[in-house]
C-alpha cells in the first residue's frame, strides 16, 4: 500500500491561529506527542520570526527524536541561515523555504516579476541544499498561479535540489476537482524526482477534500494540523485526512504511519494548550462524533455496531477510563497513568501533580483522565512561578458584600490583602491585581465542568492582555472560585515570562 507522509504544522501554521500562541514548554510537549502520534515531519516553527520561535525550533531539534524537524524560511538568505541554525542539531532535519508565484502576490505584494521570483526561488533552494540534504520548496498561492508558470517553477526548484515540492492552497480557493488536476499536472512534470506535498487552507471548508483529491492524483505528503487549527479558517485537519485514508483504504489505496489511537489524546492536548475548543459536531474528535442520539440508531447499534458506526471509538483512542486510584493510591500508578496519557514530566513535576491529585482525591470519588489532564496543565506549560496562591477564602451570598481574603507568595515573599467586589470572582481578581501590582485586561473568562456530578472538577480559562501581549491561563479545582483565582495567577505568570522573553 502506498504510504502518504504526514507533515504536521500545528506548531507553525497552527500557531498562527488567533490567540493560539504557545510557549517553549508547551511546544516541546506538543512535539513529543506528535512523535507518539507517528507524524513523519514536524514543522516546529518559523525561526526568523522571533527569538522565541528560534529557541523553540532549536530546542525541539535538539531534544525531540523520531521525526524530521523542519524550520520555515522565506526565500531569503538570512531566513534560510537562521532556519539552518535552528534545525541543525536534529538527527533528521529539513529547511522549508517558500516564495509566492501568483501574479496577484508578485504584482501587489512583492512587486517582482515572474522571472525574478523564479530566479530567487532557485537560488534560495540551492543555498538551503548547500546546508542540508532535505529541502522543501513551496510556491505560495500556487492555486491562483498560472499553471505553465507554476510547472516551470516546480521543475526549476527540483533541479536546484528540492526533494519535496509543496503546492499550497494558501487562501483556501481551490476545489477538489481543480486541485486534483493541478497535482496530476505537477506529477506528470516531475515524476518521482521529488515528493509532491499539499498544504490546504479551509476558507471554503474544503481543505480535507482538496488534500484527498491531491492524494488520488499523486501527492505523497499532506501538510495538516491537529484539530485543523491555523491561519484564518485553519488548515487541513490531520485527524480527518488520516481517518479518511484509514476508513476508506479500499478507495484511496493509501495509508499513513499515524498511530490513530493517539488521535484523541493529541487533539485534547492541542485544545488544552491553545485554548481553542473543538466544535462538538466536528468529524473524528468532536464531543458528539460518536454520540448516537436517535432511537433507531441506538437500536441498530445495540444489535450490531456496524449498522451506524464506521469508525470504532477505540481506534482513535477514545475511552473513558476511570483512574482506579483513590486517596490511598501511590505515586507509581499515578505516574504510569500520566505516561499512558502521553505526559512526560520530570520527577519534580510528577511530585507536584501527585500532590494535586491527592488533594482532588480527598474531594472527589471518581477521577477521570480529563480531570488529570486539567490538573497537570501548569506542569505541562512549564511556566516559572513568580506568583502563587498560598491561602484564599471568599464570603458572598444574597446579603453579603463579596469579600476575598487572599494570601500570595510573590517572588518568595508572602503578602496578604482583603478586597471587596461586585461578585466573588470580581473580589478575588481585584485582590490578585492589587497584590501583584499588575494592570492586565481580562479579555475572556470561561467556566466549564470537566466531568459530571456536583463534585465535578471545574475549570476556568481566562485570557489576559497587557502591553499588547495576550496569554491564556487555566486553573482547575472542585471550587470554581478557587479555579478562577488559579487561572488568573497562571495567566499572570505567563505574562511575566513573556515580558522577560521580550
Ligand atoms: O499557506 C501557505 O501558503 C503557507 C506556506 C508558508 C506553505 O503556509
Ligand atoms: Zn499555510
Amino acid at each position: 500500500m502506498r504510504i502518504v507522509k504526514i507533515f504536521d504544522t500545528t506548531l507553525r501554521d497552527g500557531e498562527q491561529s488567533p490567540g493560539a500562541s504557545m510557549n517553549i514548554g508547551e511546544k516541546l510537549q506538543m512535539a513529543r506527542q506528535l512523535v507518539k502520534l507517528g507524524v513523519d515531519i514536524i514543522e516546529a516553527g518559523f525561526p526568523i520570526a522571533s527569538q522565541g520561535d528560534f529557541e523553540a525550533v532549536q530546542r525541539i531539534a535538539a531534544e525531540v527524536k523520531g521525526a524530521i524537524i523542519a524550520g520555515l524560511a522565506r526565500a531569503k538568505e538570512q531566513d534560510i541561515k537562521r532556519a539552518w541554525e535552528a534545525v541543525r542539531e536534529a538527527p533528521q532535519r529539513r529547511i522549508h523555504t517558500f516564495h509566492s508565484t501568483s501574479d496577484i502576490h508578485l504584482k501587489y505584494q512583492f512587486r517582482v516579476s515572474r522571472e525574478e521570483a523564479l530566479k530567487r526561488s532557485v537560488e534560495m533552494v540551492a543555498l538551503a541544499k548547500s546546508l542540508v540534504d532535505d529541502v522543501e520548496f513551496s510556491p505560495m498561492d500556487a492555486t491562483r498561479t498560472e499553471l505553465p508558470y507554476l510547472l516551470e517553477v516546480v521543475e526549476a526548484v527540483v533541479g536546484a535540489g528540492a526533494s519535496t515540492v509543496n503546492i499550497p492552497d494558501t487562501v483556501g480557493y481551490t476545489t477538489p476537482y481543480e486541485f486534483g488536476a493541478m497535482i496530476k499536472a505537477v506529477k506528470e512534470r516531475i515524476g518521482d524526482r521529488a515528493v509532491i506535498s499539499v498544504h490546504c487552507h479551509n476558507d471554503l471548508g474544503l481543505a480535507v477534500a482538496n488534500s484527498l483529491a491531491a492524494i488520488i492524483n499523486g501527492a505523497g505528503q499532506v501538510e495538516c494540523t491537529i484539530n485543523g487549527i491555523g491561519e484564518r479558517a485553519g488548515n487541513c485537519s490531520m485527524e480527518e485526512v488520516v481517518m479518511n485514508l484509514a476508513t476508506r483504504k479500499d478507495f484511496y489505496q493509501a495509508a499513513t504511519k499515524i498511530n490513530t489511537q493517539e488521535i484523541i489524546r493529541t487533539s485534547r492536548l492541542v485544545t488544552r494548550i491553545t485554548g481553542i475548543a473543538v466544535q462538538p459536531n466536528k468529524a473524528i474528535v468532536g464531543a458528539n462524533a460518536f454520540a448516537h442520539e436517535s432511537g433507531i440508531h441506538q437500536d441498530g447499534l445495540l444489535k450490531e455496531k456496524m449498522t451506524y458506526e464506521i469508525i470504532r471509538p477505540q481506534d482513535i483512542g477514545l475511552r473513558r477510563t476511570e483512574l482506579v486510584l483513590g486517596k490511598h493510591s501511590g505515586r507509581h500508578a499515578f505516574k504510569e497513568r500520566l505516561s499512558e496519557l502521553g505526559y512526560e514530566l520530570t520527577a519534580e513535576e510528577v511530585e507536584t501533580a501527585f500532590n494535586k491529585f491527592k488533594h482532588l482525591a480527598d474531594q472527589k470519588k471518581n477521577i477521570f483522565d480529563e480531570d488529570i489532564e486539567a490538573l497537570i496543565s501548569e506542569e505541562v506549560s512549564k511556566i516559572p512561578e513568580i506568583y502563587s496562591l498560598v491561602d484564599f477564602s471568599i464570603s458572598s451570598g444574597t446579603s453579603t458584600k463579596p469579600t476575598a481574603s487572599l494570601k500570595m507568595n510573590i517572588n518568595g515573599a508572602v503578602v496578604e490583602i482583603v478586597e471587596h467586589g461586585d461578585g466573588p470572582v470580581d473580589a478575588a481578581y481585584k485582590a490578585i491585581a492589587a497584590l501583584t501590582k499588575t494592570k492586565s485586561n481580562l479579555l475572556k473568562f470561561e467556566v466549564k465542568g470537566i466531568t459530571g456530578g456536583t463534585d465535578a472538577l471545574g475549570e476556568v480559562v481566562v485570557s489576559l492582555e497587557e502591553d499588547g501581549k495576550t496569554v491564556r491561563g487555566n486553573g482547575a479545582d472542585t471550587d470554581i472560585i478557587v479555579a478562577a483565582a488559579k487561572a488568573y495567577i497562571t495567566a499572570l505568570n505567563k505574562l511575566a515570562a513573556r515580558k522577560k522573553q521580550g
